[in-house]
């Protein structure tokens, strides 16, 4: 159903056209549904509908990667304290997180967790030994937040130890409710639940998962203290299709791949083990699913290994650049004591901190493959016309790459180039930018120019906050992983979310923080991989206040 088109040749220029809509009234989805008269007209795109912010990845450290299961108050501690000193909690980093090790699997009588007071001793007067809120009330005094862990099995990963005895039902099947209110009590902010235990049992995640998350949302309804959600399935069961929004989350984020290395506990067992290169790369290219990432919503590759051995300070740039690039949670695995001066700026290069917490949300992805081993990686950022660049050399032989504009969804029109690793303006460029860049090397970019047309399709409803569903059809674009942006309005103070089908792929849920009484928008990647206008997205509204969505637009 094309209708019209028309140039507003401002360079802001739309190509308008209108979806179909369907009416269905709340309450009533088993009736039939009732067709919107669809009428066409032309108006002016809604180009001026405020940006509204979406939840950034989190920041911050995980003890896994450099304590093994040995971790304790001490190190915690320590830790807390590096963040601060180092320069890290003033870029942006601000979870400690607890991961497996806190506890060994005891109850008492009534469930609750029993701890080691030795490992979790009182640490101010007035606190008794073997209460975790002390570590957290510790945490929170430095001005940083807390995370903590627990498996969604019977058993946890304790039952495989990278170092000491196994330990058994450290997990939390049969206790979600009691667990999570815990957590919350105690005061922790963040929690990780891994997937060992669930695994063993063969339970389906996306079940489990869900439930742990209504688990999480009424602990936070008790304690009015939110927790932030991290599922860690490895990627086994494609979570990035059921885990946005999975129970409810407002935010979460969820592994997509094994871990990059196991444990380096410096003096002992395994202490020789080298995180490598290509496991970095690996996890990066297994963490790439740009549709189910937006509105607060993450794919996790794993915490970051930059800064641990087996790395040199370029491939822990390259690190850096790979996560920051696509969106990636930015958790330090390295012992943050004992960082280099090449380290520690590299985990705090303001330029590549601001791509990866860019208000936008959205993944990187790859525009183009100019040669063997070649890419060109392109992150979409909040600024108009501004979009990270990443040219990624895999093969064995230093290569000039270059970034096309078009390739960008940019104009070919004047644009600047500036460096975030070498902090230096490279200038400015009609058409491309081209870099020599050395083997199993990368560039990074900002490119700032101009964004090239969009093309708007509206839903044409005067009473859209009472539909549940908002068909647009006959949708095309030049991208085969498009950008689309939703103007809606979400006049109530909590987010409303929706599911979208686009075209025949699974759907994904999307997040419609408040707007205020005037119209917003967030922003999407959705896979428009049908020739010419044959694209079709669906938003169905999760729960009755279903967001008014007015319009997409697309690039
Ligand atoms: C799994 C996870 C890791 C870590 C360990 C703890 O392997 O993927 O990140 O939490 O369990 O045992």
């Amino acid at each position: 159903m094309t209708i019209k088109q028309k140039s507003f040749g401002d360079g802001d220029e739309y190509m308008l056209r209108f979806g179909t809509s369907i009416l269905l009234s709340v309450g009533a989805r088993a009736a039939a549904l009732s067709l919107a008269v669809c009428a066409f007209a032309l108006a002016q795109a809604h180009s001026g509908a405020k940006r509204i912010a979406v939840p950034p990845p989190p920041m911050g450290w995980s003890s896994w990667n450099s304590f093994s299961n040995i971790v304790d108050s001490q190190i915690i501690q320590e830790q807390a304290r590096a963040m601060i000193s180092t320069g890290m909690a003033k870029a942006g980093y601000q979870y400690v997180n607890i991961d497996e090790g806190w506890w060994l699997g005891e109850r008492d009588a009534d469930g609750h967790f029993v701890i080691d007071a030795k490992a979790w001793p009182a640490l101010a007067a007035g606190e008794h030994a073997g209460d975790m809120s002390n570590i957290v009330r510790y945490i929170h005094g430095l001005g940083l937040k807390a995370g903590i862990y627990t498996d969604a099995g019977k058993d946890g990963c304790s039952l495989y130890p990278d170092l000491g005895p196994v330990h058994e039902h450290v997990g939390s099947e049969g206790h979600y409710e009691q667990d999570f209110l815990q957590f919350a009590q105690w005061g922790f902010d963040y929690v990780k639940v891994d997937w060992c235990g669930g695994d063993k049992e063969k339970l389906d995640p996306a079940v489990q998962y869900a439930e742990i998350g209504r688990a999480i949302a009424k602990a936070e309804a008790a304690t009015g203290h939110p927790l932030y959600f991290s599922l860690c399935e490895w990627g086994n069961n494609s979570p990035w299709t059921w885990a946005p929004n999975i129970g409810g989350a407002p935010a979460d984020v969820w592994r997509t791949s094994g871990d990059i290395v196991a444990p380096i506990v410096p003096h002992r067992e395994h202490s020789g083990r080298l995180a490598s290169f290509p496991g970095v790369l690996s996890n990066f290219d297994q963490g790439i699913h740009p549709e189910a990432e937006h509105t607060g919503f993450y794919n996790d590759p794993d915490m970051m290994v930059v800064g641990m051995p087996g790395l040199t300070d370029a491939q822990n740039r390259v690190h850096m650049s790979l996560w920051a690039i696509s969106a990636a949670p930015l958790l330090v695995g390295a012992d943050l004591t004992t960082l280099s001066e090449a380290t520690r700026a590299t985990l705090t290069n303001a330029e590549v901190l601001a791509v990866d917490q860019d208000a936008l949300g959205l993944q990187g992805v790859k525009v183009s493959s100019p040669g063997d081993g070649l890419e060109v990686w392109s992150k979409a950022l909040a600024a108009p016309g501004e979009r990270a660049v990443l040219l990624l050399n895999r093969s064995g032989d230093a290569a000039q790459i270059t970034a096309k504009w078009s390739d960008l969804g940019l104009e070919d029109s004047s644009a600047t180039v500036r460096d975030v690793w070498s902090h230096k303006d490279a200038g400015a460029f009609s058409s491309s930018y081209s870099a020599t860049v050395a083997s199993n090397d990368a560039v990074m970019v900002i490119v700032r120019g101009h964004e090239s047309k969009l093309r708007e399709y509206r839903a044409l409803r005067a009473d859209m906050d009472k539909s549940r569903e908002t068909d647009f059809a006959q949708v095309s674009s030049h991208a085969a992983m498009a950008r689309v942006r939703i103007t809606y309005t979400n006049s109530s103070s909590a987010p409303a979310y929706a599911e979208l089908r686009t075209n025949g792929h699974i759907a994904t849920r999307v997040a419609f923080p408040p707007t205020g009484n005037t119209p917003g928008a967030v922003w999407i990647q959705a896979p428009l991989d049908r020739a010419g206008d044959g694209n079709v997205l669906g938003f169905v509204a999760i729960g009755d206040a279903g967001p008014a969505i007015e319009s997409i637009a697309v690039q």
